[in-house]
């Protein structure tokens, strides 16, 4: 082997693995404005923020999130002890398992939010990656339908935020009781809980994935359709009242509060995982480019109790980076991104540096995010070099500028110039 083929033979790929991103600083920034508006909202609604590992041990996630996630989608390891790991695919079992540990300590109810980056082994697709940042919101302690309403107005808040119109997102509301109450209608076809679970799963690819829903019904059975599932015939009202739903109310109270978006819509919120009980709802795009699901949540009454723990009633939602940032691509919400560094000073020569740094290191005491040139460039390629970056100012220091502590800031985009002081400088 020739030292080129040796060279060749080392060289690894610049790509990330799959289904995963890099953060190049654009797409930081994207991320932190994102972050950023989830964050306010979660505060000004009285949201505290909490944290875990990525790490979990594997049988946290084998009772009650979907058989899809935890058989084809989760990232499983032994580690050196024998343990099981999994790297977290959602953050609703660890929450729950949090609250249950320190139930007293804590006090209910708690408003607790976080941004964890979440793992799932699936097919990259638009929407889609193997790691997602997901902001969680989730209320404990109330079981009214106060709760789902002050959880369902802050996620409207937020999209509002971002400069959302109503008219470009709409939220549907269903309820798993009502579906419960369908599968025991279709009990003739589900005949097992295993088919039952399988139906609501089915239910969630019915818009998503129209082939593979029609297939998984034909596996359940071969005479159920479309038809006999979405209730053809069905007095609705009337199991509306049976059940005792309340999802006319939430609908006519978030109406009081702005919010003109809500519908109920009970065969197309389904939601995958199996601990719902109670109100879900899901987010939808209504731009028909980007006609999706942008996020989704519900109410989990019975989570907490797998630890052994009392039950404590929780209603919450999980928003992921990816859908939402395509979200604002798509309605042209995102703002320009600027460059934090407000000025950026270029040196005439060399040997101009050392004032440079020692400049910078005054004028960030005073509260101002500046870089220093480092290179022997020209100055006119030092310029180029900030505006580039998009930094919206530059000072050049040479001789007369060292010696008299007076300097010229420029103005990258207007061409500005102004001379002051040093002691005199303000941005
Ligand atoms: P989920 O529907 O699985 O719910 O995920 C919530 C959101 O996270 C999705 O609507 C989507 O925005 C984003 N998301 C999920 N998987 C991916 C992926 N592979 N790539 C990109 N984005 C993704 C939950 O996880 C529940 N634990 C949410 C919850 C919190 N329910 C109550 N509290």
């Amino acid at each position: 082997m020739t030292n080129s083929d040796r060279n060749k033979a080392k060289k690894l790929s610049t790509e990330p693995y799959k289904g995963v991103r890099d953060f190049f600083p654009e797409d930081m920034a994207i991320q932190k404005r994102i972050f950023g508006v989830w964050r306010n909202i979660c505060e000004k609604y009285g949201y505290e923020e909490y944290g875990a590992s990525v790490l979990e041990p594997a049988e946290l996630y084998r009772a009650k999130t979907g058989e899809e996630i935890v058989n084809e989608q989760t990232y499983t390891f032994t580690d050196r002890g024998s343990r099981e790991v999994t790297l977290r695919p959602e953050m609703t079992p660890t929450v729950a398992r949090m609250v249950t540990a320190k139930r007293r300590e804590l006090g209910l109810p708690l408003r607790w939010y976080s941004i964890p980056n979440l793992f799932r082994y699936e097919q990259p697709q638009r929407g889609r990656v193997r790691e997602h940042w997901q902001l969680n919101v989730d209320l404990f302690g109330i079981d009214s339908i106060e709760a789902d309403i002050e959880i369902i107005s802050l996620a409207h808040q937020i999209m509002k935020n971002f400069g959302a119109k109503d008219e470009d997102f709409s939220i549907k509301i269903g309820d798993r009781r009502w579906l419960d109450w369908l599968a025991v209608e279709l009990g003739d076809f589900t005949k097992t809980e295993e088919n039952k679970k399988k139906l609501f799963r089915l239910l969630d690819t019915k818009d998503k994935d129209p082939e593979k829903y029609m297939r998984g019904l034909k596996e359940i059975d071969t005479n159920l359709t479309p038809e006999i599932v979405s209730g053809k015939g069905i007095d609705w009202e009337a199991i509306d009242k049976k059940l005792n739903l309340k999802l006319k109310q939430i609908i006519k109270r978030l109406e009081n509060l702005s919010i003109t978006n809500a519908r109920i819509d009970l065969t197309t919120v389904v939601r995958g995982f199996d601990y719902y009980t109670g109100v879900v709802f899901e987010i939808f795009d209504t731009n028909p480019e980007n006609k999706r699901s942008l996020f989704g949540g519900g109410r989990y009454d019975d989570l907490t109790s797998l630890f052994g723990g009392d039950r404590i009633p929780a209603v919450g939602f999980g928003m992921g980076d990816v859908t939402i940032r395509n979200f604002l691509e798509t309605h042209k919400l995102l703002p320009d991104i600027k460059n934090p560094t407000e000025i950026h000073i270029c040196t005439l020569e060399e040997k101009f540096i050392p004032n440079a740094q020692e400049l910078a290191v005054r004028l960030r005491a005073k509260g101002i995010n500046v870089s220093t040139n480092l290179t022997d460039r020209k100055v006119g390629d030092q310029i180029a070099w900030a505006d580039k970056r998009g930094i919206p100012k530059i000072i050049c220091i040479g001789d007369e500028e060292a010696k008299t502590g007076r300097f010229r800031v420029k103005d990258l985009k207007s061409g500005d110039e102004t001379v002051t002081a040093e002691s005199e400088f303000v941005l």
